[in-house]
């Protein structure tokens, strides 16, 4: 009995972490295919036009990237970006470039 209850704590954290890692590893690839073309994967240099992102505050991601969606902060060229993301897409993405070091 204690051996079960063993194994069903083990899958639940098994099974928690798995969620977490997904949603960085979906948050990469989208950054990939979209974001880094720009923002680069790491950290941009300092001249470059883009605002860098890795280790960038989670949160003020979030709030940049629906603020770009709902075109209260004004940038032609974000405002094109986000529009297609999801609340799930800009989560993901804040998540996982937040995680990255600078
Ligand atoms: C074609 C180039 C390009 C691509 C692709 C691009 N961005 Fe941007 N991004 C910009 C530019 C230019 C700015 C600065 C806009 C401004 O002045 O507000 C910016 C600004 C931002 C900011 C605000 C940063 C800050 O310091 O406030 C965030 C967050 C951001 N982008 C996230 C993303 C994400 C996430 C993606 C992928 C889904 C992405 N961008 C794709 C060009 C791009």
């Amino acid at each position: 009995m204690t051996k079960l209850i063993m194994v069903l704590l083990l899958m639940a954290v098994v099974m928690s972490t798995a969620a977490q890692a997904a949603s960085i590893y979906a948050g990469k690839a989208k950054a990939a295919e979209v974001c880094s073309q720009c923002h680069g994967v790491r950290a941009t240099s300092s001249d470059a036009p883009f605002p860098p992102l890795a280790g960038r505050d989670e949160e003020y991601l979030k709030m940049a990237l629906k603020q770009y969606r709902d075109k209260t902060r004004i940038s032609d060229i974000m405002n094109n970006i986000a529009g297609s993301l999801t609340d799930r897409d800009i989560n993901n993405i804040a998540n996982y470039y937040s995680r990255l070091s600078k």
